[in-house]
């Protein structure tokens, strides 16, 4: 049995008033579309096909690495419509589910519990509950609570506008009978569309049994029209993963205020996380780490141990273990902290090593440089690193001492255990151990007086 998922995504999305495709609005960093689609890809064997409708062909092309069937839909005529462009491409033997593009949060366990009701002889098909019906396809049920039809909203009697059982659209059903029943739409209806409802009563009609589930909280359903609903929707995604950051053993001073832009790769114990931190790209977070409200990380990894103090910007970086970094640090790409380190604040590093023990405090540029252990390296310290057209390397050796105020002028190297005077142009490579400093002699002008302003 082949899966054939159908991902409808030709809607304009008028009411979001935007340049851009609905489908392309993103949430936690990921396009409506490809929420739908990762969740799709985790269940095995399945083959997706995503309609996309006239002026969609930025949606193909943004999302052309998709492994998916791209299929326009070149006038939105209705539901029922768009599912007929995928005929040709349905065996009677696939079973063949229906999701939406804007429909982002939808779970894996509810797809498959969905899937669980298929059969030859019986159609899925997911329904919520919902305080506000107003707009939705009404579930009616006979006597005995079988379902026997879908109402749109538009067509439904006052009657029937009272059920709060609603359809969200998302179905599961076997290829044949689909076909069978798509061809044979016609809109007759208040919006004169082809509606895929209508085969819920096509199918009760042939004996076919309407089997329903719920999702586990109706979110997983809500679709994305306006900007509201997409803010609303980012912060109830935001919200399930700071749960299950918790339920990991995570502790968050405020499960509101934490963002997570991507996702870990692993997560020790007994991390805790300040207020306003995001989480973006792939993570790896060791044992016994602490992170400063208003923090960054972007595809990071931080070790065992790690302190991170408020304020800080860690992109494509690694954290040694036992290492401090922050408040108001820069780690950018390539910065690599070994062990027990110290970053203090307004310290920016960048394509550098930085050794074991090392300590870079104050206010400091470390760009290409090869740091070694144990270096002490003073407050507004300067790689100067780049010529304005090619960039260059600063190794300091194991031990040495580097004084405040020093600019380092690449290519340079500073040997083991050597120190530097503070306020030092460094433009050759220092010997090891000894003192090296370039400064003008200080000199002072016993007659100068300082100027007076005159009375008027
Ligand atoms: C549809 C259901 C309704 C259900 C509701 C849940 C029908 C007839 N009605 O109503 O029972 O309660 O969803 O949200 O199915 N689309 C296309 N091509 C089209 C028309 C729509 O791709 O020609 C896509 C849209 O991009 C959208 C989805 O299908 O993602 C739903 O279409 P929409 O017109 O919004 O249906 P509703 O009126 O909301
Ligand atoms: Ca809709």
């Amino acid at each position: 049995m082949t899966l054939k998922t159908l991902i409808l995504a030709a809607g304009q999305g008028t009411r979001m008033r935007s340049a851009h495709p609905k489908v392309l609005h993103e949430i936690a960093n990921r396009s409506l579309l490809q929420h739908v689609y990762d969740t799709s890809k985790l269940i095995d064997g399945n083959e997706i096909i995503v309609i996309y409708g006239h002026g969609g062909e930025l949606v193909k092309q943004t999302l052309s690495s998709l492994d998916v069937q791209w299929l326009e839909q070149k006038q939105q005529l209705g539901t029922g419509h768009a599912v007929l462009q995928a005929d040709s491409l349905i065996d009677n033997d696939n079973t063949v589910l229906i999701l939406y593009g804007d429909v982002p949060l939808l779970t894996k366990q509810s797809i498959d519990r969905l899937l669980s009701n298929v059969t030859d002889q019986s159609l899925a098909l997911l329904t919520v509950n919902l305080d506000n019906p107003t707009g939705y396809g009404r579930i009616v049920r006979d006597k005995e609570g079988n379902v026997t039809k879908i109402t749109e909203h538009k067509d439904a009697t006052e009657q029937e506008q009272l059920i709060k059982e609603v359809n969200t659209g998302i179905l599961a059903v076997k290829g044949g009978k689909l076909k069978n029943w798509i061809a044979r739409l016609d809109n007759s209806n208040a919006q004169q569309e082809f509606y895929l409802t209508d085969v819920i009563e096509m199918a009760v009609n042939e004996g076919i049994t309407i089997k329903t589930s719920q999702p586990e909280h109706p979110d997983e359903v809500l679709g994305v029209n306006n900007r509201k609903q997409l803010s609303y929707l980012e912060r109830a995604y935001q919200l399930a993963q700071a749960d299950k950051l918790m339920e990991v053993g995570v502790t968050l001073s405020d499960p509101a205020r934490i963002d997570c832009r991507g996702t870990f790769v692993s997560l020790g114990q007994d991390i805790s996380v300040d207020i306003n931190v995001i989480f973006e790209g792939n993570n790896r977070i060791g044992n016994n780490v602490s992170i400063g409200a208003n923090t960054i990380i972007n595809n990071s990894v931080i070790a065992d141990d790690v302190q991170i103090l408020a304020n800080c910007i860690i992109d494509n970086a690694v954290v040694g273990a036992g290492s401090k970094v922050g408040p108001f640090a820069r780690l950018r790409p390539q910065a690599e902290l070994a062990e027990q380190v110290h970053i203090g604040n307004f310290v920016e590093i960048k394509k550098s090593t930085v050794a074991k023990g090392s300590k870079i405090n104050h206010l400091s540029y470390i760009g290409d440089a090869t740091i070694g252990s144990g270096v002490n390296i003073g407050a507004g310290t300067i790689t100067c690193n780049y010529d304005g057209v090619n960039k260059f390397r600063t190794v300091i050796e194991d031990g040495a001492f580097i004084g405040s105020d020093t600019q380092l002028i690449a290519p340079v190297t500073v040997g083991k255990n050597a120190t530097i005077g503070a306020g030092s142009t460094i433009t050759k490579d220092t010997p090891d151990e000894q003192l090296s400093l370039s400064r003008a002699k200080q000199i002072s002008i016993q007659s100068w007086q300082r100027p007076v302003k005159k009375e008027q």
